[in-house]
């Protein structure tokens, strides 16, 4: 019961649970998602973009809070820093403690390196912890990495780099087989084969989870290996990368780095230098809520950009369709798309099932903002949304099986008195992914010389819509590419006598030539919730917090 107005708005929904249950709703064609698309979706709003001004990507748009941070005031003035003084020297500098980070640095020392990762919360404090429904990768008799392919590559409307679709899928096999190994403990049958399901946009079922709570489970088990190899990986956490160095032929060989309790500036020289700082949903573009941790504030792609690496659609963002929108204690928290793939259908305020619940992201986001725009959606105090019927799960499979497969979504809703397996529940979409960012190659190389990038800060995997699954699975793979990669790099390169924040001061004179105006510094590093109070912001000599 939600025990007020809402439970009215409820009972048409349970009064056509049957006949909607048994209503198929036939997929759209390509011209009505495009429709759908051109009319609603967020990413489509111009007015909330704007040109770049300065940088590797002058002249392309980017969401205006991102643009902002891009060509904001760097926290550091360069003359300050003592690049003499060096804190940290190590073969490899892994930035960012999530899946793609934890994975690089596994892969680092496992090829022998010494290995820093910095972190600026702590390891495992990453979207990647957050993540529930599970992780693609085709290695049932039924399906192969072609099909993936296939899926992966419509779903991102074509505009992924096809290289690295291709290792996308072909190295979902293994990394699934190389967390099982590791320890992760994936959903399985009986006689030990993986449990394998649907997602929107799969043609087959390869969607491999543990319960809904897959992101922090294979979190656990990364952050764990991280920690048992103590011996090559020093973790230091509560530690911001905000400035990437370089030597003097341009080349990555470090970062500036800034304690955020304490706002001490420490250096970390190394050969390899990889950016695996994840996402982009706290800095709330358009004013949406997020499904994402905390710390994910685009600041890997504003050091990466600073150091002069490209961006790749860096216009796109996934809003995940389903975002809480009740109550507000967890607005826009995820509510996984497993809960779809187990038969839950999108309701609209009349009851009608009005598009099929597995369509792909972007066009079931903006079927709901359609259905809330043209006033069939739930009106509520929070946040106007549609309903998701979730009680429709246990018609199909039977009872006991929300508990079973779904129980993070079932704490979620039931400490507020709402009891999914009886109730249908509120949802609105929510800024979920960073579809572009740094623009890679197969091997994470971006155009800075020994800087690589991993996971949700590089671009081109996911084109410009991602499929659920095909995250965790990016984060694993090009986490370990990377790792990899640099595993072979650091052998080849000499350590750099002759560090240099000269591009930091290039960056500063292209500001001032493009009269870019405005207070705000970058990296961002924490979201801003503090409403204006002054001690926050207040100035730390050599550095801003
Ligand atoms: O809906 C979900 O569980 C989200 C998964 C993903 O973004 O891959």
């Amino acid at each position: 019961m939600y025990g007020n107005y809402l439970d009215d708005a409820a009972k048409i929904v349970a009064e056509k649970r049957e006949e909607n249950l048994k209503f198929e709703h036939a997929r759209l064609t390509a011209e009505q998602k495009d429709d759908l698309l051109l009319k609603f979706h967020p990413d489509r709003i111009k007015k909330q973009f704007t040109e770049l001004k300065i940088g590797p990507n002058k002249g392309q748009q980017a969401p205006i809070e991102l643009a902002e941070m891009l060509q904001a005031k760097p926290r550091l003035e360069p003359e300050k820093i003592d690049l003499n003084h060096i804190d940290y020297e190590s073969d490899v500098l892994v930035i960012g403690g999530g899946g793609a980070g934890t994975s690089a640095a596994i892969m680092a020392s496992e090829a022998g390196a010494k290995v820093l990762l910095v972190t600026k919360l702590r390891v495992g404090d990453a979207n990647t912890m957050m993540a529930e429904g599970g992780i693609q990768a085709a290695d049932k008799p039924n399906d192969s990495p072609a099909q993936h392919f296939l899926d992966a590559f419509g779903g991102g409307h074509f505009d992924g780099k096809p290289e690295l679709v291709y290792t996308l899928v072909n190295k979902a096999p293994s990394v699934i087989k190389w967390l099982n190994d590791l320890g992760v403990e994936f959903d399985k049958m009986p006689d030990g084969t993986m449990v394998t399901t649907h997602g929107g946009g799969t043609s087959r079922k390869r969607m491999h989870a543990c319960k809904d709570y897959s992101g922090a489970e294979i979190m656990r088990t990364l952050r764990d290996e991280t920690f048992n190899r103590a011996d090559k990986i020093t973790v230091v956490d509560f530690t911001a990368a905000i400035e990437i160095i370089k030597n003097d032929k341009g080349e990555a060989c470090g970062a500036v780095l800034m304690n955020i309790e304490t706002g001490e500036i420490r250096i970390a020289k190394a050969k390899v230098v990889i950016i695996a700082t994840g996402g982009a949903g706290r800095m709330h573009y358009q004013g949406f809520p997020t499904s994402n941790h905390y710390g994910a504030t685009a600041d890997g792609l504003v050091i990466a950009y600073r150091a002069g690496a490209k961006l790749l659609y860096q216009d796109s963002l996934q809003y995940h369709p389903t975002g809480a929108a009740y109550p507000t204690q967890i607005l826009g928290k995820l509510v996984t798309e497993k809960v779809r793939s187990l038969g839950a259908k999108l309701i609209n305020k009349d009851g009608e099932v009005y598009i099929h619940p597995l369509e792909t992201r972007d066009v079931n986001a903006s079927g709901i903002i359609r259905e809330v725009r043209e006033g069939r959606g739930v009106h509520n105090d929070v946040q106007d949304a549609v309903w998701l019927d979730t009680p429709m799960i246990e018609m199909i499979h039977g009872e006991g099986t929300i508990l079973k497969s779904i129980p993070a979504m079932y704490n979620m809703f039931i400490k507020y008195g709402i009891d999914i397996r009886k109730e249908p529940i509120l949802v609105y979409p929510t800024l979920h992914y960073q579809n572009g960012g740094v623009e890679i190659d197969k091997t994470c190389h971006t155009n800075v010389a020994n800087l690589l990038v991993a996971g949700e800060a590089s671009g081109g995997v996911h084109g410009t819509n991602r499929l659920m699954g095909n995250s965790l699975l990016d984060v694993v793979v090009f986490g370990r590419e990377a790792g990899i990669e640099a595993g072979k790099m650091f052998k080849k390169i000499k350590l750099s006598d002759k560090l240099s924040l000269q591009h930091v001061k290039d960056f500063e004179k292209e500001r001032a030539a493009a009269k870019i105006k405005g207070s705000a510094v970058s990296p961002k590093i924490l979201p801003t919730y503090h409403h204006g109070n002054p001690e926050f912001d207040k100035e730390i000599p050599g550095a801003t917090l």
